[in-house]
């Protein structure tokens, strides 16, 4: 039942009104942010699972089961009057935006789709759970009006740098907290509210780099030797140090789980010489991997296991281009709970 390729689901007419109503209603409501969204989503997501045909539901399953890599929901209703503007609107008017609660509602009732609720931690976004994916910061193709040349560009979401191949941090554990931090999310699910030029979302596939691992390297891999560098948007105390890590993960269910990025993690100094060959082997397997392509429009979206699958981007070329994203996390994951109802987790 192992599934190594995305599988398109693309809802009918008839499923693709009944998320619509669902949308209106959650983004009414004030989206997921809100107290009492959750539960309203996960009610329309049953409403709408008992919509599916069997192969929609065999995909869902799937990845209900952690078998899956992504899902690619396709032919879903748009909001016809939302016209890619003449440059990207502020961040904190979008947020407020009746198009974007709709489009995050979305997101949320599709991860509830496949039994994940969405959440956000302490750490990142303010604690909020919807993320506008933009460049806000710049480091784009193009400039944006009031950034210099020489400005430092901050390496996250809210900026237009090509961000490689990752799963989403924090990197400390991948379904039971460690340490005091909460696992990392299950999936991330990515919709476009603007994306004109076309960019893609690329992901990677886990399963067949790992396959190819020998026993020493998937050991070593496994091992607390591997340190990454903090997102400059996640914030900590001050005096918090990343931790040394495994990037590799055994799982009961679904076999394996990973935490890694090609641009953060890096071998402990003074490693052995296993986990510094086992850390090449990785980077060599994954560099001569084929990521992906997936096209992003407000008609789409892609969820993404975070646990199996790589995702990133080239530098953005339009700087209207806006994404929204949600984290979920699976039934088996133990977050530490701040706050239930919207769920904010402890990073
Ligand atoms: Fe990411």
């Amino acid at each position: 039942m192992i599934s190594a390729d995305p599988t398109a689901l693309h809802f009918n007419s008839h499923q693709a009104r009944l998320l619509d109503r669902a949308c209106k209603h959650l983004a009414v409501h004030g989206g997921p942010d809100t107290q009492g969204t959750a539960v309203l989503a996960r009610r329309w997501a049953a409403a709408l699972y008992k919509k599916l045909d069997a192969t929609q539901r065999a995909a869902v399953d799937t990845f209900v089961a952690g078998f899956g890599i992504a899902l690619y929901f396709q032919k879903m209703k748009i909001i016809e009057s939302d016209h890619t503007p003449d440059q990207l609107p502020a961040l904190s008017d979008l947020k407020r935006d009746l198009a974007t609660l709709y489009l995050a509602s979305r997101n949320q009732i599709l991860l509830n789709l496949v039994q994940h609720r969405s959440f956000a931690f302490d750490i990142d976004n303010q604690s909020k759970q919807v993320r506008l994916v933009g460049n806000f910061k710049g480091g784009g193709r193009v400039s944006l009006p009031n950034e210099k040349v020489t400005d430092q560009v901050e390496l996250s979401s809210h900026a237009g740098v090509c961000l490689g191949l990752h799963t989403e941090p924090p990197y400390y554990c991948a379904i039971k907290p460690e340490a005091g931090h909460s696992p990392a999310p299950s999936s991330l699910i990515l919709t476009a509210r603007w994306n004109i030029l076309n960019e893609p979302t690329r992901i990677l596939p886990l399963p067949s780099v790992v396959e190819r691992l020998n026993g020493i390297e998937a050991l070593s891999l496994a091992s607390p030797s591997f340190m990454y560098t903090r997102s400059e948007c996640l914030t900590a105390a001050p005096n918090e140090k990343s931790i040394p890590g495994s990037i590799l993960q055994p799982d009961s269910q679904s076999g394996f789980a990973i935490r890694f990025s090609a641009y953060r993690h890096s071998p402990i100094p003074h490693s052995s010489k296993l986990v510094t060959d086992a850390f090449r082997s990785l980077h060599t397997l994954i560099g001569s991997s084929r990521p992906l392509e997936y096209v992003l429009q407000p008609d789409s979206a892609l969820l993404i296991d975070n646990t199996r699958t790589l995702h990133g981007r080239d530098t953005v070329k339009d700087n209207r281009r806006l994404l929204i994203r949600l984290f979920g996390y699976c039934s088996t994951a133990t977050p530490i709970v701040l706050q239930p109802d919207p769920l904010v987790v402890r990073g």
